[in-house]
Protein backbone atom coordinates (compact mmCIF):
# COMPACT_ATOMS: atom_id res chain seq x y z
CA UNK A 1 0.00 0.00 0.00
CA UNK A 2 1.25 3.44 -0.37
CA UNK A 3 1.16 6.82 1.33
CA UNK A 4 1.47 10.15 0.13
CA UNK A 5 4.41 11.66 3.14
CA UNK A 6 5.91 15.03 3.81
CA UNK A 7 9.22 15.18 2.13
CA UNK A 8 10.54 16.71 5.40
CA UNK A 9 10.26 13.78 6.95
CA UNK A 10 12.78 12.39 4.75
CA UNK A 11 16.22 11.97 4.30
CA UNK A 12 18.65 12.93 1.10
CA UNK A 13 19.89 9.41 0.83
CA UNK A 14 16.61 7.66 1.15
CA UNK A 15 15.56 9.35 -1.81
CA UNK A 16 19.29 8.36 -3.77
CA UNK A 17 17.66 5.82 -6.04
CA UNK A 18 14.77 8.13 -7.23
CA UNK A 19 17.14 10.86 -8.10
CA UNK A 20 19.98 8.20 -10.01
CA UNK A 21 16.94 6.93 -11.96
CA UNK A 22 15.44 10.51 -12.37
CA UNK A 23 19.57 11.26 -13.35
CA UNK A 24 18.75 8.92 -15.77
CA UNK A 25 15.81 9.54 -17.78
CA UNK A 26 17.01 13.79 -17.85
CA UNK A 27 20.55 12.59 -19.79
CA UNK A 28 18.11 9.97 -21.92
CA UNK A 29 15.01 12.68 -22.31
CA UNK A 30 17.20 16.00 -22.59
CA UNK A 31 20.70 14.98 -22.76
CA UNK A 32 21.20 17.15 -19.14
CA UNK A 33 22.76 16.43 -16.33
CA UNK A 34 20.81 16.27 -13.35
CA UNK A 35 23.67 15.25 -10.52
CA UNK A 36 23.83 18.76 -9.54
CA UNK A 37 20.35 19.87 -9.01
CA UNK A 38 20.01 16.14 -7.34
CA UNK A 39 22.92 17.04 -4.56
CA UNK A 40 20.98 20.21 -4.17
CA UNK A 41 17.81 18.46 -3.54
CA UNK A 42 19.46 16.22 -1.19
CA UNK A 43 20.91 19.27 0.24
CA UNK A 44 17.24 20.98 1.38
CA UNK A 45 15.77 17.76 2.35
CA UNK A 46 18.49 16.99 4.56
CA UNK A 47 17.81 20.74 5.91
CA UNK A 48 14.69 19.86 6.42
CA UNK A 49 13.33 23.02 4.04
CA UNK A 50 11.60 21.93 1.26
CA UNK A 51 8.24 21.20 1.00
CA UNK A 52 6.82 18.29 -0.74
CA UNK A 53 5.52 15.27 -1.31
CA UNK A 54 6.83 11.44 -1.28
CA UNK A 55 4.74 8.48 -2.37
CA UNK A 56 6.29 5.56 -0.74
CA UNK A 57 5.46 1.77 0.21
CA UNK A 58 5.66 1.09 4.06
CA UNK A 59 5.13 -2.24 5.11
CA UNK A 60 7.31 -4.55 7.19
CA UNK A 61 9.47 -1.80 9.42
CA UNK A 62 10.64 0.32 6.16
CA UNK A 63 9.50 2.70 3.70
CA UNK A 64 10.14 2.82 0.12
CA UNK A 65 9.92 5.85 -1.71
CA UNK A 66 8.34 5.95 -5.63
CA UNK A 67 8.37 8.91 -6.15
CA UNK A 68 8.50 13.07 -4.87
CA UNK A 69 7.57 16.02 -5.55
CA UNK A 70 8.44 20.01 -4.21
CA UNK A 71 7.44 23.13 -4.86
CA UNK A 72 9.25 26.76 -3.52
CA UNK A 73 7.44 29.65 -2.58
CA UNK A 74 8.70 33.30 -4.31
CA UNK A 75 6.53 35.96 -2.86
CA UNK A 76 2.89 35.11 -3.54
CA UNK A 77 3.78 32.68 -6.02
CA UNK A 78 4.22 28.78 -5.90
CA UNK A 79 6.29 26.75 -8.21
CA UNK A 80 6.18 23.32 -8.69
CA UNK A 81 9.86 22.58 -9.33
CA UNK A 82 9.27 19.12 -9.78
CA UNK A 83 7.49 15.69 -10.10
CA UNK A 84 9.52 12.40 -10.21
CA UNK A 85 8.03 8.80 -9.83
CA UNK A 86 9.67 5.60 -10.93
CA UNK A 87 8.69 4.49 -14.10
CA UNK A 88 7.07 1.26 -12.67
CA UNK A 89 4.81 3.46 -10.77
CA UNK A 90 3.63 5.46 -13.32
CA UNK A 91 0.64 3.63 -15.17
CA UNK A 92 -0.87 0.61 -13.23
CA UNK A 93 -3.80 0.81 -11.13
CA UNK A 94 -1.84 3.17 -8.83
CA UNK A 95 -1.00 6.57 -11.25
CA UNK A 96 1.77 8.02 -8.47
CA UNK A 97 2.76 11.24 -10.62
CA UNK A 98 -1.25 12.08 -10.58
CA UNK A 99 -1.44 11.41 -6.47
CA UNK A 100 1.40 13.58 -6.31
CA UNK A 101 0.82 16.46 -8.70
CA UNK A 102 -3.29 16.38 -7.00
CA UNK A 103 -1.65 16.32 -3.62
CA UNK A 104 0.65 19.35 -4.71
CA UNK A 105 -1.72 21.30 -5.98
CA UNK A 106 -3.62 20.94 -3.29
CA UNK A 107 -1.79 22.45 -0.66
CA UNK A 108 -0.50 25.59 -3.06
CA UNK A 109 -4.21 26.34 -3.64
CA UNK A 110 -5.01 25.84 -0.19
CA UNK A 111 -2.20 27.73 1.27
CA UNK A 112 -2.94 31.79 2.23
CA UNK A 113 -1.04 33.92 0.20
CA UNK A 114 -0.39 32.07 -3.05
CA UNK A 115 -2.07 34.21 -5.83
CA UNK A 116 -0.23 32.03 -8.31
CA UNK A 117 1.08 28.75 -8.89
CA UNK A 118 3.83 28.17 -12.25
CA UNK A 119 4.94 24.83 -13.12
CA UNK A 120 7.13 23.92 -16.43
CA UNK A 121 8.21 20.09 -15.96
CA UNK A 122 10.50 19.44 -18.87
CA UNK A 123 10.20 15.87 -18.53
CA UNK A 124 6.88 15.30 -19.41
CA UNK A 125 4.94 15.27 -22.85
CA UNK A 126 1.82 17.67 -22.44
CA UNK A 127 -0.65 14.76 -22.62
CA UNK A 128 0.35 13.11 -19.41
CA UNK A 129 -0.23 16.38 -17.27
CA UNK A 130 -2.36 18.51 -19.05
CA UNK A 131 -6.10 17.04 -17.84
CA UNK A 132 -4.87 17.17 -14.23
CA UNK A 133 -3.91 20.69 -14.19
CA UNK A 134 -6.60 21.89 -16.75
CA UNK A 135 -9.27 20.31 -13.99
CA UNK A 136 -7.66 22.89 -11.51
CA UNK A 137 -8.06 25.61 -13.42
CA UNK A 138 -4.63 25.82 -15.00
CA UNK A 139 -3.86 28.07 -18.63
CA UNK A 140 -1.45 26.09 -20.36
CA UNK A 141 1.60 27.25 -22.77
CA UNK A 142 3.21 24.80 -25.16
CA UNK A 143 6.84 25.08 -25.06
CA UNK A 144 9.35 23.40 -27.61
CA UNK A 145 12.74 21.90 -26.49
CA UNK A 146 15.64 22.05 -29.18
CA UNK A 147 18.71 20.86 -29.67
CA UNK A 148 21.58 21.94 -32.00
CA UNK A 149 24.85 19.55 -32.93
CA UNK A 150 28.03 21.61 -32.84
CA UNK A 151 29.89 19.21 -34.97
CA UNK A 152 32.53 18.45 -31.86
CA UNK A 153 35.30 18.90 -34.96
CA UNK A 154 37.56 21.57 -35.95
CA UNK A 155 37.07 24.42 -33.42
CA UNK A 156 35.36 27.44 -35.26
CA UNK A 157 36.84 30.19 -35.83
CA UNK A 158 35.41 34.08 -35.79
CA UNK A 159 35.38 36.76 -33.29
CA UNK A 160 36.56 36.29 -30.00
CA UNK A 161 36.72 39.86 -28.74
CA UNK A 162 34.61 42.90 -29.24
CA UNK A 163 32.79 43.43 -32.64
CA UNK A 164 30.44 46.01 -34.13
CA UNK A 165 27.27 45.58 -35.63
CA UNK A 166 25.76 48.75 -37.05
CA UNK A 167 25.96 51.27 -33.82
CA UNK A 168 26.47 48.61 -31.67
CA UNK A 169 29.41 46.92 -29.51
CA UNK A 170 29.18 43.02 -29.33
CA UNK A 171 31.47 42.00 -26.73
CA UNK A 172 31.42 39.04 -23.53
CA UNK A 173 29.69 39.12 -20.86
CA UNK A 174 31.78 40.59 -18.58
CA UNK A 175 31.03 43.76 -18.67
CA UNK A 176 27.19 43.84 -17.72
CA UNK A 177 25.73 44.52 -14.13
CA UNK A 178 22.70 42.30 -13.04
CA UNK A 179 20.83 45.82 -12.32
CA UNK A 180 21.38 46.53 -16.18
CA UNK A 181 20.38 42.87 -17.52
CA UNK A 182 17.54 42.77 -15.60
CA UNK A 183 16.14 46.38 -16.72
CA UNK A 184 16.44 44.78 -20.51
CA UNK A 185 14.34 41.98 -19.27
CA UNK A 186 11.68 43.91 -18.77
CA UNK A 187 11.75 45.67 -21.85
CA UNK A 188 12.27 43.03 -24.23
CA UNK A 189 9.16 40.59 -22.53
CA UNK A 190 6.81 43.47 -22.08
CA UNK A 191 3.57 42.15 -22.98
CA UNK A 192 4.89 39.15 -24.17
CA UNK A 193 3.83 35.49 -23.85
CA UNK A 194 6.71 34.62 -21.70
CA UNK A 195 5.79 37.16 -19.25
CA UNK A 196 2.38 35.60 -18.96
CA UNK A 197 3.98 32.30 -18.42
CA UNK A 198 7.03 33.34 -15.51
CA UNK A 199 6.14 36.79 -13.61
CA UNK A 200 9.63 37.45 -12.83
CA UNK A 201 9.85 38.71 -16.79
CA UNK A 202 7.30 41.54 -15.43
CA UNK A 203 9.13 43.74 -13.45
CA UNK A 204 12.32 44.96 -12.35
CA UNK A 205 12.90 42.92 -8.60
CA UNK A 206 11.81 39.62 -10.62
CA UNK A 207 14.30 40.22 -13.43
CA UNK A 208 16.84 40.50 -10.60
CA UNK A 209 15.69 37.26 -9.71
CA UNK A 210 15.78 35.75 -12.26
CA UNK A 211 19.57 36.33 -12.72
CA UNK A 212 20.24 35.79 -9.79
CA UNK A 213 18.82 31.91 -9.92
CA UNK A 214 20.58 32.07 -13.47
CA UNK A 215 23.97 33.00 -12.28
CA UNK A 216 23.73 31.04 -8.48
CA UNK A 217 21.48 28.07 -8.80
CA UNK A 218 21.95 24.66 -11.16
CA UNK A 219 18.42 24.81 -12.37
CA UNK A 220 19.08 25.65 -15.84
CA UNK A 221 22.65 25.03 -15.14
CA UNK A 222 26.16 25.97 -14.49
CA UNK A 223 26.02 29.86 -15.83
CA UNK A 224 28.99 29.96 -18.65
CA UNK A 225 30.17 33.65 -18.84
CA UNK A 226 32.79 32.90 -21.38
CA UNK A 227 29.64 32.36 -23.79
CA UNK A 228 27.28 34.62 -23.07
CA UNK A 229 27.96 38.18 -24.77
CA UNK A 230 26.17 41.50 -24.62
CA UNK A 231 25.29 44.35 -27.44
CA UNK A 232 26.10 47.74 -26.12
CA UNK A 233 24.59 50.82 -28.04
CA UNK A 234 27.93 53.03 -29.16
CA UNK A 235 26.51 56.01 -28.35
CA UNK A 236 24.37 55.21 -25.22
CA UNK A 237 26.42 52.60 -23.87
CA UNK A 238 22.98 51.49 -22.80
CA UNK A 239 22.37 47.24 -23.10
CA UNK A 240 20.44 46.52 -25.83
CA UNK A 241 20.70 43.00 -26.26
CA UNK A 242 22.43 39.93 -24.35
CA UNK A 243 22.09 36.11 -24.22
CA UNK A 244 23.27 33.98 -21.69
CA UNK A 245 24.66 30.09 -21.86
CA UNK A 246 25.46 27.61 -19.10
CA UNK A 247 26.43 24.44 -19.32
CA UNK A 248 24.41 21.25 -18.33
CA UNK A 249 26.79 18.40 -19.34
CA UNK A 250 30.74 18.90 -19.75
CA UNK A 251 29.98 18.77 -23.08
CA UNK A 252 26.48 20.49 -23.38
CA UNK A 253 25.66 24.09 -23.28
CA UNK A 254 21.97 25.18 -22.67
CA UNK A 255 20.64 29.06 -23.79
CA UNK A 256 19.31 30.36 -20.82
CA UNK A 257 18.21 33.59 -22.40
CA UNK A 258 18.38 35.93 -25.50
CA UNK A 259 16.40 38.95 -25.79
CA UNK A 260 16.79 42.43 -27.48
CA UNK A 261 15.13 45.46 -26.77
CA UNK A 262 11.99 45.92 -28.48
CA UNK A 263 13.05 48.67 -30.66
CA UNK A 264 16.10 47.14 -31.72
CA UNK A 265 14.26 43.40 -32.81
CA UNK A 266 14.35 42.98 -36.36
CA UNK A 267 18.15 43.83 -37.34
CA UNK A 268 20.22 41.42 -37.02
CA UNK A 269 20.73 41.83 -33.22
CA UNK A 270 19.49 38.76 -32.34
CA UNK A 271 20.79 36.47 -34.93
CA UNK A 272 24.38 37.84 -34.13
CA UNK A 273 24.00 37.16 -30.63
CA UNK A 274 23.42 33.54 -31.44
CA UNK A 275 26.09 33.23 -33.49
CA UNK A 276 28.73 34.57 -31.39
CA UNK A 277 27.72 32.50 -28.64
CA UNK A 278 27.87 29.45 -30.92
CA UNK A 279 31.00 30.46 -32.13
CA UNK A 280 32.21 30.28 -28.61
CA UNK A 281 30.80 27.12 -27.72
CA UNK A 282 32.28 25.46 -30.63
CA UNK A 283 35.58 27.07 -29.71
CA UNK A 284 35.29 25.21 -26.33
CA UNK A 285 34.56 21.62 -28.88
CA UNK A 286 31.16 20.95 -27.06
CA UNK A 287 29.24 18.56 -29.06
CA UNK A 288 25.57 20.17 -28.88
CA UNK A 289 23.46 23.26 -27.34
CA UNK A 290 19.62 23.24 -26.14
CA UNK A 291 17.33 25.57 -25.49
CA UNK A 292 13.48 25.90 -25.16
CA UNK A 293 11.09 28.53 -26.71
CA UNK A 294 7.48 28.72 -26.35
CA UNK A 295 5.49 27.58 -29.05
CA UNK A 296 3.92 31.01 -29.98
CA UNK A 297 6.99 32.98 -29.59
CA UNK A 298 7.19 32.25 -33.56
CA UNK A 299 9.81 34.71 -34.57
CA UNK A 300 12.07 33.40 -32.40
CA UNK A 301 11.35 29.47 -32.83
CA UNK A 302 12.07 30.69 -37.00
CA UNK A 303 15.28 31.97 -35.78
CA UNK A 304 16.59 28.78 -33.90
CA UNK A 305 15.27 26.56 -36.62
CA UNK A 306 16.90 28.76 -39.32
CA UNK A 307 20.12 28.31 -37.30
CA UNK A 308 19.29 24.68 -37.69
CA UNK A 309 18.06 23.50 -33.98
CA UNK A 310 15.83 20.84 -34.10
CA UNK A 311 13.04 19.66 -32.08
CA UNK A 312 13.70 17.40 -29.39
CA UNK A 313 10.42 17.06 -27.48
CA UNK A 314 7.57 19.46 -26.19
CA UNK A 315 6.19 20.03 -22.78
CA UNK A 316 3.50 22.19 -21.75
CA UNK A 317 4.27 25.58 -18.98
CA UNK A 318 1.14 25.65 -16.26
CA UNK A 319 -0.08 29.11 -14.46
CA UNK A 320 -2.57 29.46 -12.34
CA UNK A 321 -4.00 32.47 -10.45
CA UNK A 322 -6.21 32.66 -8.05
CA UNK A 323 -9.60 34.16 -8.74
CA UNK A 324 -11.64 36.60 -6.17
C1 LIG B 1 13.92 36.60 -30.31
C2 LIG B 1 14.84 37.81 -30.44
C3 LIG B 1 16.01 37.64 -29.48
C4 LIG B 1 15.37 37.84 -31.87
O1 LIG B 1 16.22 38.96 -31.99
P1 LIG B 1 16.08 39.96 -33.23
O2 LIG B 1 17.21 40.91 -33.18
O3 LIG B 1 14.72 40.52 -33.24
O4 LIG B 1 16.23 38.92 -34.45
P2 LIG B 1 16.97 39.16 -35.82
O5 LIG B 1 16.66 40.53 -36.33
O6 LIG B 1 18.42 38.81 -35.65
O7 LIG B 1 16.25 38.09 -36.71
C5 LIG B 1 16.75 36.78 -36.74
C6 LIG B 1 15.98 35.95 -37.73
O8 LIG B 1 14.69 35.70 -37.23
C7 LIG B 1 13.72 36.10 -38.19
N1 LIG B 1 12.62 36.71 -37.49
C8 LIG B 1 12.67 37.71 -36.61
N2 LIG B 1 11.42 38.00 -36.19
C9 LIG B 1 10.59 37.16 -36.85
C10 LIG B 1 9.19 36.96 -36.87
N3 LIG B 1 8.36 37.69 -36.10
N4 LIG B 1 8.68 35.98 -37.66
C11 LIG B 1 9.50 35.21 -38.43
N5 LIG B 1 10.84 35.37 -38.46
C12 LIG B 1 11.36 36.32 -37.68
C13 LIG B 1 14.39 37.12 -39.06
O9 LIG B 1 13.82 37.10 -40.34
C14 LIG B 1 15.82 36.66 -39.05
O10 LIG B 1 16.03 35.67 -40.03
P3 LIG B 1 17.30 35.83 -41.01
O11 LIG B 1 18.49 36.06 -40.13
O12 LIG B 1 17.35 34.56 -41.77
O13 LIG B 1 16.97 37.05 -41.84
C15 LIG B 1 14.09 39.13 -30.16
O14 LIG B 1 13.04 39.27 -31.05
C16 LIG B 1 13.59 39.29 -28.74
O15 LIG B 1 14.31 39.74 -27.86
N6 LIG B 1 12.31 38.96 -28.50
C17 LIG B 1 11.74 39.11 -27.15
C18 LIG B 1 12.36 38.11 -26.19
C19 LIG B 1 12.32 36.70 -26.74
O16 LIG B 1 11.32 36.27 -27.30
N7 LIG B 1 13.41 35.96 -26.52
C20 LIG B 1 13.49 34.58 -26.93
C21 LIG B 1 12.92 33.70 -25.87
S1 LIG B 1 13.18 31.98 -26.26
Amino acid sequence: MADVLDLRQFRGTQLDGLLQAESAEWDRLLDWDYQPSADLIRQYVDARILPGYVLAERGFGRTAPLGYGFFVHEARKGMIGNLFVAPEHRNGTLDGEHVLLEQMIATLTATPGVERIEAQLMAFAPQKLGECFAAHGFASFRRVFLELGLGGGEPANGAEGTTHLQDMRLEPWGGASYEEAARLIQHAYREHVDSRINDQYRNFAGAIRFMHNIAHYPGCGQFDASASFIARSLRRGALEGMILASRVKPDVAHITQICVLPERQGHGLGRALLERALGSLRRQRLRAVTLTVTGENAGALALYRRVGFVDLNEFDAYVWERTA
